[in-house]
């Protein structure tokens, strides 16, 4: 692929992935491209102007294959931050805005929730690791794309954070669900500390299931931790998600030193409890290489009943290096629990400008039980 820009890159695996889901790939194509704007036809070959955090390499963008439990088939998302022409955080809240304007004229989306709350999550000079940033769903058989927003609660610093969401949460009416999910995942003295606010995510539709989701990423957090956590959602199978972390992350932990686990809760207007809860483990900070995630990530979908060939197929999409030979090309892997769609979501990166060094400090679990 060198030679090529980061659009083109980023547009051939597209296409790929909307094959594997049974999409048409040019809503997602044109997308792509109001996205990147100018930082699309950049070579490859220079390194990118802004850092991005999106991914580990900063490429601004993640895909993800999300396979839904109740039978619905599986969708494609795409994370990205929509690329401004100067390296600032200020300019990439700018740019954010501009393509939600682009996207508003092109979609369907509702704004009114959006609406409600943004000034809360402007700042003339955002602080962390981002201001905005969008997700883009695409569904098989569905020509519209759904959008949804991510802003950081941490722009105005970490310590305004807890202000901020209360704040928000206040104006959306979900403040007693909000609370209900704080109190389950955060850890005495720990908020802003080892307990970060990460993402405050609305859905960009006006139906009944459009969604609120707050995300919470605990730092040195165990499986118990995580399984503490869900207990804010009401008839849920809270000790799957242990389970599912072990499995996942390779041990019971605490992940002292990792990438957190992040925590998710999912709110819908009327419920005084957040309906839904997921659970991110950052898969590339427990293994060898992705040959070693791949296997865990087939584990996992077998285990929970899910058809691989979705996966395979999309992994093969994005692939272009034997899977040993690097580390956090899946960078995720998450379960959902409760409304509105349980599920397994798989987080690919697009490592347009590299990727990861296999650990080899770690033996993969094969090696360990071949010798
Ligand atoms: N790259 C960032 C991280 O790993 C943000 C991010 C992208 C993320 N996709 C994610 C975080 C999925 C949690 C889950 O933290």
């Amino acid at each position: 692929m060198s030679g090529s820009s980061l659009y083109e890159h980023a547009r051939a695996q597209v296409a790929g992935l909307c094959d594997v889901v049974g999409s048409s790939p040019s809503p997602a194509v044109e997308l792509l491209a109001d996205l990147l704007g100018p930082a699309g036809s950049r070579p490859l070959s220079d390194p990118p102007v802004w850092p991005s955090t999106v991914a580990d390499d900063h490429t601004p963008l993640e895909w993800s294959i999300a396979l839904n439990r109740d039978g619905e088939p599986p969708t494609l998302r795409v994370l990205g931050e929509a690329q401004a022409g100067a390296p600032t955080s200020a300019a990439h809240l700018s740019a954010a805005h501009r393509f939600l304007g682009v996207v508003a004229s092109r979609h369907d989306v509702a704004l009114d929730r959006f609406d409600q709350v943004a000034d809360l999550f402007a700042a003339p000079d955002p602080d962390g690791e981002f201001a905005l940033w969008h997700s883009m769903v695409f569904r098989a058989g569905q020509q519209e794309p759904e959008f949804k927003i991510y802003f950081n609660p941490e722009l105005r610093g970490i310590e305004n954070a807890p202000n901020l969401l209360d704040d928000a949460m206040d104006r959306l009416g979900l403040e007693a669900a909000y609370d209900a999910a704080m109190r389950a995942a955060v850890r005495p003295n720990e908020l802003g500390r080892r307990d970060r606010l990460a993402f405050f995510a609305l859905d960009l539709h006006d139906s009944p299931s459009a969604r609120t989701k707050v995300y919470v990423a605990q730092h040195d957090a165990s499986a118990a931790d995580a399984v503490r956590s869900a207990g804010a959602v009401d008839g849920i199978d809270t000790e799957a998600v242990g389970e599912f972390c072990a499995l996942a992350a390779g041990g019971a932990g605490p992940f002292v030193g990792d990438r957190p686990l992040v925590s998710s809760y999912t709110f819908l207007q009327g419920a005084d409890r957040p309906v839904g809860f997921s659970l991110y483990v950052p898969i590339r900070s427990h293994v060898a290489n992705d040959a070693e995630a791949y296997e865990r990530v087939l584990v996992l979908l077998t285990r929970y009943g899910y058809d691989t060939t979705v996966i395979e197929r999309a992994v093969a999409a994005v692939a272009d290096r034997p899977l040993e030979a690097g580390r956090g090309l899946i960078a995720h892997v998450s379960l959902r629990l409760g409304a509105p769609r349980p599920g397994m979501t798989v987080y690919l990166s697009s490592e347009a400008f590299g990727s990861g060094e296999p650990d080899h400090q770690r033996v993969p679990a094969r090696g360990r039980t071949a010798a």
